[in-house]
């Protein structure tokens, strides 16, 4: 074989060896660079005569061009390689079953929050919402709880070292009650709303949790009375918990806020609970002192007020008896509401 044909040969074998484009392009400089191979050749042409010359030059130019052509076939099939590498080290397998999405569902805590809105809303109450950080004044204070009041120590909660900004202290709501203040500071007279949420006590156990959520309710116009308030709940809780076979007893007791109190229990006729009387919910009539601090008329004006625990309406209802586990969430308990 003629040494250009030779020169094909070994161009094709190492370029075929060439394992990656580094390497390729290494062989490329051997063959076809400035001092190549090709380049070699070409440079003897000047010492042959003339003649010659002419057709030994087409010669190393058809070479060349073989040499140039098997590069670049080369070049592919690497490009094809590494393609395919690439494809099968990424590669899904498609037959594999999917993990399969479930269903979430409302916890029974919420369910409740939803249903004693409903209630309400259909006999005409607005439906408001308010912070949990709170101010001193709008928790205590406008509800007729003065500051060094023996009465907050019934209402231990967590204070932040912020004050809001009038300079009033802040804390965690430790009831839903600082929404009437909220509400009537910013509503005129006739007022009637409920008012969900979340609330924080220093207490933990099978009953209580240092986070809780309660209902404010609050009915104020010329003569809203203690009968209105007995109606209004009894028909609530009727509604509520889907039956009329149910009694509601009005205990008295103490709030600051309210004149008279009352703390408002109820007993099933029937079922596991019958004729046990279960505490849900604080009550009274809206204390003269809290509507003046809400710039209401207390001469023209009077109403009442409750606030309801949603946990305690969701046990009754569902018939859980230890608190703990609406905050534990354990899907095998919260899975049985929805
Ligand atoms: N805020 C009281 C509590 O959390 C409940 C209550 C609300 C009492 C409204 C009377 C009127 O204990």
């Amino acid at each position: 074989m003629d040494t250009l044909e030779q020169l094909v040969v070994q161009a094709e074998e190492e370029f075929r060896s060439a394992g990656d484009s580094a390497a390729l392009e290494n062989a490329k400089a051997r063959y076809l660079g400035k001092s190549g191979r090709i380049a070699d050749e070409m440079k003897q042409l000047g010492k042959m005569a003339p003649s010659a010359r002419k057709a030994h030059g087409a010669v190393i130019n058809g070479i060349k061009s073989r040499i140039e052509g098997a590069l670049v076939a080369r070049r592919e099939q690497l490009a094809r390689q590494q393609l395919q590498q690439r494809l099968s080290a990424e590669s899904i397998d498609v037959t594999l079953p999917g993990r399969g999405s479930s269903r979430g569902g409302m916890h029974p805590v919420m369910k409740t929050w939803e249903r004693v809105e409903q209630i309400f809303a259909s006999i005409g109450f607005d439906v408001a919402e308010g912070p949990e950080i709170e101010n001193d004044w709008n928790n205590f204070t406008a509800l007729n709880n003065p500051e060094n009041h023996p009465a907050r120590s019934m209402q231990d909660t967590f204070y932040l070292d912020d004050t809001d900004a009038e300079g009033k202290r802040l804390l965690l709501r430790t009831h839903t009650s600082p929404m009437q203040v909220r509400y009537a500071s910013s509503h005129p007279v006739p007022i009637k709303v409920i008012a969900p949420g979340r609330t924080y006590r220093v207490d933990s156990d099978a009953t209580h949790s240092p986070m809780f959520h309660q209902v404010e309710g609050l009915w104020i116009d010329e003569a809203i009375s203690f009968a209105d308030l007995k109606g209004v709940y009894l028909n609530f809780v009727r509604t509520f918990f889907e039956t009329d076979d149910i009694r509601v007893r009005f205990r008295p007791s103490y709030f600051p806020f309210t004149e008279p109190s009352a703390e408002i229990d109820v007993a099933f006729g029937s079922g596991a609970l019958k004729g046990r009387w279960l505490e849900i919910s604080g009550a009274g009539q809206v204390h003269p002192n809290v509507l003046r601090n809400m710039g209401i008329d207390a001469e023209k004006h009077i109403g009442f007020a409750f606030g309801s625990g949603l946990e305690r309406l969701a046990m009754l209802r569902y018939g859980i008896s230890d608190l703990r586990l609406f905050y534990e969430g354990d899907l095998r308990f919260l899975s049985q509401f929805n």
